[in-house]
């Protein structure tokens, strides 16, 4: 069963006595509807049995499980999951008003997004680890959330286990962010770290990560660099207080890396990892996500495998480093925990709703990719004859872009065989070093699309 989203206007607030009976509730449990059984929802079943009494202490209720959502009521579950609540009809769970907090690990705009509004229409507090919902939907749920006086806590959704939206949320909260540079996708960290070390194929290495529970439904959304971006647009909110169109932010995945241009990355001093970027610029910000070559010797160039790392610069705290598991059931389950304790405990002490209100985003304009500037890896797939390098070197002046470094691997003599030309860059400005690709692909010697990478190194 589908239920759609109610307009605002339509939707009843919770009656006075909903909100009191949470009020104040010591020892009374607290009722949990779980939507979605997979990687991460058998992870929070797990925590939530190993340590039940723990949390309970904590929350000063006992957290209990009351129904859990599902598609296929016959699918084998983790042994955490009592069978007998597992449920295929939303409204056990949505329209239950026993149920205190709605988490949401199922994934996907919709219904995932019905579900989140109907629960927080409810006066439930919702916990969801769904970026893409988030990427999406995250101020109008933010704003429904806050006029329900309700939370919606999200710290699984960035970062798996590690406590960035809680650090972004609390820890910068009397600091400005000026910039971050994150390894924020698992499966691409894992997919470039096992094609780098492991010289496995992107094929074989996204399987992998599907095995181990890093990837999305639809890998494609890692792979393709998706995933990153909406991440990036959830860290944009708290980072920036900046309210983002997704799909405005400039995405590119890791499909077109090979071993060769790994090869060539080792030897100018550089790792590839796939990056998401955002900066304050002030009458803008710049939120980009691509792979880049990031000097060896950096933090984030040794952030390898499913480990995730934010790096953050505060304009008083200068710089810092959140790192950590960043895909994963358990690791994810962490975070989803700790969400549903504080959501609780709120409950508990009859503040509800109050983390919410301290979110705040206004509209921010988007500085153009074609405004960005960076150092730039140039890899041209050449014929090997007469002029070559003036036909690279020329177009490339023209438009103001210097090159720093330049090396030929593969050399046949004979101007028969494809050889690689691949040249570092100075800072340039990304529309300049376009126009100038654009002269080079027309010329005669060009073997195949010349592949840009973008260097980190600030
Ligand atoms: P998953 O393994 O595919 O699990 C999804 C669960 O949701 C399944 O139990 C599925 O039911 C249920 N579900 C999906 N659509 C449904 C529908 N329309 N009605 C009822 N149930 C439905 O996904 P996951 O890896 O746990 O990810 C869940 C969410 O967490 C996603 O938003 C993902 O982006 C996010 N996340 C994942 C990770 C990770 O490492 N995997 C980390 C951080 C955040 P069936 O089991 O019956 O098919
Ligand atoms: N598919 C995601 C990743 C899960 O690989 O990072 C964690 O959000």
């Amino acid at each position: 069963m589908s239920i759609p989203p109610r307009a605002p206007s339509e939707a009843p607030a919770p009656s006075a006595s909903a909100v009191e009976r949470r009020r104040h509730r010591g020892g009374t449990p607290i009722q949990i509807g779980l939507l979605g059984c997979g990687t991460v929802g058998g992870g929070v079943l797990r925590l939530l049995a190993d340590n039940a009494r723990y949390l309970g202490e904590r929350a000063q209720a006992p957290l209990v499980v009351r129904r859990v959502l599902v598609r296929d009521l016959d699918k084998e579950r983790v042994a955490e999951c009592d069978r007998a609540l597992l449920t295929v009809n939303p409204a056990d769970i949505l329209d239950d008003p026993a149920i205190d907090l709605v988490v949401e690990v199922m994934g996907g705009e919709d219904p995932a997004g019905a579900y989140v509004t109907r629960a927080i229409e409810q006066g439930k507090g919702v916990v969801t680890a769904n970026k893409m919902l988030l990427a999406m939907r995250g101020p109008a749920l933010v704003d429904l959330a806050i006029e329900r006086r309700v939370d919606l806590a999200f710290e699984g959704a960035v970062g798996g286990g590690i406590p960035i939206i809680r650090t972004l949320r609390e820890a910068f909260a009397g600091d400005w962010v000026e910039s971050l540079t994150a390894i924020i996708n698992g499966t691409c960290n894992y997919v470039l770290t096992r094609m780098r070390e492991g010289g496995v194929s992107l094929s074989a290495a996204i399987t992998e990560a599907q095995a181990k529970g890093y990837a999305e439904a639809n890998p494609a959304l890692d792979v393709d660099g998706h995933d990153a971006a909406h991440k990036l647009v959830v860290l944009a909110m708290l980072a920036f207080g900046a309210r983002v169109d997704h799909r405005a932010v400039f995405v590119e995945g890791i499909r077109g890396i090979d071993e060769t241009d790994h090869v060539f990355a080792e030897r100018f001093g550089f790792a590839i990892k796939h990056l998401a970027i955002g900066r304050d610029l002030g009458a803008s910000i710049e939120l980009r996500v691509h792979p880049a070559l990031v000097p060896k010797s950096s933090v984030l160039a040794n952030v390898n495998g499913v480990l995730n790392a934010i790096h953050l610069e505060g304009r008083a705290l200068g710089p810092s480093l959140v790192y950590g598991r960043g895909a994963g059931d358990l690791p994810t389950a962490v975070s989803v925990v700790a969400d549903i304790l504080d959501v609780a405990r709120s409950i508990v002490a009859g503040v509800a709703g109050l983390q919410t209100r301290g979110i705040t985003m206004i509209p921010r304009p988007l500085l153009p990719m074609s405004e960005v500037t960076s150092r730039y890896y140039l890899r041209f797939p050449v014929a090997d004859r007469p002029g070559v390098m003036a036909g690279l070197a020329g177009p490339l002046g023209e438009a103001g872009v210097s090159i720093e470094q330049m090396v030929q691997q593969g050399a046949s003599g004979s101007g028969a065989a494809p050889v690689d030309v691949v040249m570092i860059t100075h800072r340039a400005r990304e529309g300049s070093l376009r126009e100038a690709l654009a002269q080079i692909e027309k010329q005669p010697f060009m073997i195949a699309a010349p592949r840009l990478l973008r260097i980190e190194d600030r």
